[in-house]
């Protein structure tokens, strides 16, 4: 019996260290209950008593080295294989990494928030208005009567007979006196839409920012300067302004405003298209029937209001001669700003 006993290990040993089966396989074939060393087991009955005990001390000790071996070996291959994952998952910390590329912000984005710097810098709040408007707004409450050219079907996108795609950001100036009383000091950027054909010079959709001053006392004086402090710097320091009398119906007086050409300084060049002034803006002091119908005393406070184009800015500031340019989002044009 002996001799079988040795005769086990020295199989299960060499099985073992072989790795031709799996351990759990050795262990059945070896350990388990109808394994070869439970079946020397059974057929101990057989043994004398003085034969017994050390053929089951054998046999004990043969089931704990197979056990210990089998241990070992299920260690050792544990290791083996975390050694290779690690020289497998090896990361190289040398290699350069991944570029992303960040885009710049889009000229219109970057000028409007110049614009808001500037003005908050004055003092001004921002303000927003929907884009979808009351035709109240848009043209009644701005003093702008049933006849004006403005409220043609023609130029502007209506939706039902009183509501519109707003074509100005002027009603903005509206929501903003109806919510507050004076002192006022807005600035309302945003998206206007016009029925235009679009071409180098217009577009469906572009962009306006406008402005109001309500207070008591507010001058023209307050107007140029203010807007004066603005396009010095927008445009630069040497920047002068001049302002050509207009008619728009939500102001009286009103201007249109041009800026010194900032290339040519005003003696004529390509940009100004030899004029030396740029036009920028339209301005002037609140109609009163417009205070008045936000419920602000027009004899007691006086305010002023501009609008400009956005895009108008923008092709003057970086000398863009087609406006498609600035929608048509061609990171070519866009990766020079
Ligand atoms: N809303 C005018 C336009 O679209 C621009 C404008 C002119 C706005 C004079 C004003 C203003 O607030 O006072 O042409």
């Amino acid at each position: 019996m002996k001799e079988i006993l040795e005769k086990i290990r020295a199989e299960a040993m060499e099985a073992i260290s072989s790795s031709a089966q799996s351990l759990e396989e050795i262990r059945i074939k070896y350990l388990g209950k109808k394994g070869e060393l439970t079946k020397v087991l059974r057929g101990m009955g057989a043994l004398s008593a003085e034969e017994r005990p050390v053929v089951g001390a054998l046999a004990n000790k043969v089931r704990e080295d197979v056990e210990r071996a089998i241990e070992k070996k299920s260690r050792e291959m544990k290791e083996a294989s975390r050694a290779l994952a690690l020289k497998a998952e090896k990361i190289d910390v040398t290699v350069p990494g991944e570029r992303f590329s960040v885009a710049p912000r889009h000229p219109l984005s970057a000028v409007q928030k110049q614009m808001e710097d500037i003005f908050i810098g004055m003092g001004f709040e921002i303000a927003e208005g929907p884009e979808v408007e009351k035709s109240y707004y848009n043209f009644e409450a701005l003093n702008t009567p049933e006849d004006h050219p403005a409220r043609d079907i023609q130029d502007t996108f209506y939706i039902t007979d009183d509501v519109l795609l707003r074509s100005q950001t002027s009603p903005v100036q509206i929501h903003v006196m109806e919510e507050k009383k004076p002192p006022i000091r807005v600035i309302s950027p945003g998206r206007v839409y016009r029925a235009d054909e679009v071409d180098a010079t217009h577009s469906p959709l572009f962009h306006q920012c406008e402005g109001i001053v309500v207070d008591k006392g507010i001058t023209m004086g307050d107007l140029k300067g203010t807007l004066e402090a603005f396009a010095k710097q927008m445009f630069g320091e040497g920047t002068r302004l001049r302002f050509r009398p207009h008619h728009f119906p939500f102001t009286e007086p009103s201007a249109e405003v041009d800026i010194s050409c900032f290339v040519c300084g005003g003696k004529g060049c390509r940009v100004c298209k030899g004029e030396g002034w740029i036009e920028i803006l339209g301005a002037g002091m609140v109609h009163p029937n417009v205070l008045r119908g936000c419920g602000i005393d027009p004899d007691v406070y006086s305010g002023f209001a501009f609008g400009m184009g956005i895009e108008r800015i923008v092709m003057a500031k970086y000398n863009i001669t087609d406006m498609r340019l600035l929608y048509e989002n061609d990171v070519r044009f866009l990766k020079q700003f």
